[in-house]
């Protein structure tokens, strides 16, 4: 573990992150992997876990784009998950629920059981240090630069993400 990541584990308890696209196929499982990828190396498995889901029901069961998982491959990350939808019964179980755009927020926040759950909705992009606060394009209609593209805007994020909250 490297000193920049010196984790405090102690009375901290497990936070779960759940990423949110429409399909659940390109952005939100690409974000889990490299979230999941960055958990093990930093020893963080017990503080941290993470899910991914998508706002629609087209895709549910289904494994991640065939793009997704090339960039994932070309980066060194393993990775398996099936396509499900988001579901109301998630404001309980995960303490931050990042999605990947404005419409897919809205979308999530419409289901939050009240307003102190619905606290837990905001965009990722919140937390990326180039540009914050925008959205993570959809890459589906896009090509393999597009898809390279949101890697590297995910990968950013999930580092200023992890500093905020699990470093000291
Ligand atoms: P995602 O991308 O929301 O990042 O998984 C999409 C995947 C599938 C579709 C749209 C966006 N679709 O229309 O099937």
């Amino acid at each position: 573990m490297s000193g920049f990541y010196k984790i405090v584990l102690d009375c901290r308890s497990m936070k779960k992150v759940l990423f949110v696209c429409l399909g659940n196929i390109c952005r939100s499982p690409m974000a889990e992997a490299i979230l999941k990828n960055k958990i093990e190396k930093l020893g963080l498995s017990s503080a941290l876990e993470c899910d991914s889901c998508g706002t629609a029901n087209y895709h549910i069961g289904d494994e991640p784009d065939y793009r997704t998982m090339k960039i994932l491959e070309n980066n060194g990350i393993k990775f398996k998950h099936l396509g499900r939808q988001f579901s109301k019964t998630d404001f309980e179980t995960f303490d931050f629920i990042f999605a990947m755009d404005k419409e897919n927020l809205r979308n999530v926040q419409k289901l939050a059981p009240n307003e102190t759950l619905k606290q837990k909705a905001m965009l990722f992009r919140e937390y990326d240090p180039v540009d914050g606060g925008r959205e993570v394009p959809d890459p589906y209609y896009g090509t393999i630069k597009n898809f390279e593209e949101v890697y590297q805007m995910l990968d950013r994020t999930c580092d200023c993400f992890i500093k905020k909250h699990f470093s000291e």
